[in-house]
């Protein structure tokens, strides 16, 4: 069995994010999503609302799993027995941060290969931040995340204003 992992913060997951995992999926037997428990990122969503927007999402792919992981990613991919990482690169800007970080990965794990997937044209400007900033001054989001994602943004923003109202 030759599997990946696919690493992130996913908050939420997008239709990037599929892209990329669907793509994947088909290069490797098995993909282990995962989520990064200690990312620099201040998430609006916990990691148990991040992990069932994922179930959800991929729930009609036999070969794709989910899982929360701390620490280094190359040793959580380790721990799953994955020989690579997958990405994905949308822009010209994401080169530097993802060249840095998978030359780091590397450095610490020579075993584990960083594979990169092209975002496709239609995702490459998507991102999960714009992605709540647009759900928070309700814009429709459909576009770029699967409804349950976007009803769960909704949901969100609407109790956030309902605290602040208070
Ligand atoms: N299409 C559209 N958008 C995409 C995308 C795609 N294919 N791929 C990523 N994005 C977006 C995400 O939505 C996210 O947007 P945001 O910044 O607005 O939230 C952004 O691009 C990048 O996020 P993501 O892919 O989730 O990566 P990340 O930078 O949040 O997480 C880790 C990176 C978790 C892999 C990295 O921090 C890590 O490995 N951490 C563990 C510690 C470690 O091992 N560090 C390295 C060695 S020192």
């Amino acid at each position: 069995m030759r599997t990946a992992i696919y690493p992130g913060t996913f908050d939420p997951v997008t239709y990037g994010h599929l892209d990329i995992l669907i793509r994947g999926k088909e290069l490797f037997d098995g993909v282990t999503i995962a989520i990064a428990a200690d990312s620099k990122k201040t998430p609006l969503f916990t990691l148990g609302e991040r992990m069932e927007l994922l179930l959800e999402a991929t729930k009609d792919m036999p070969n794709v799993s989910v899982r929360v992981f701390e620490g280094l990613t190359v040793e959580f991919a380790r721990q799953c027995g994955a020989v690579a990482i997958l990405r994905g690169l949308r822009a010209l800007s994401d080169f530097e941060y993802e060249f840095q970080l998978a030359l780091m990965n590397k450095k610490i794990a020579s075993d584990i290969e960083t594979i990169f997937l092209m975002t496709q044209s239609e995702f490459s400007f998507v991102s999960s931040s714009a992605i709540k900033w647009a759900a928070s001054l309700h814009a429709g989001v459909s576009d770029f995340v699967p409804v349950h994602v976007e009803k769960a943004l909704m949901k969100k923003y609407a109790s956030q204003r309902t605290l602040e109202d208070d």
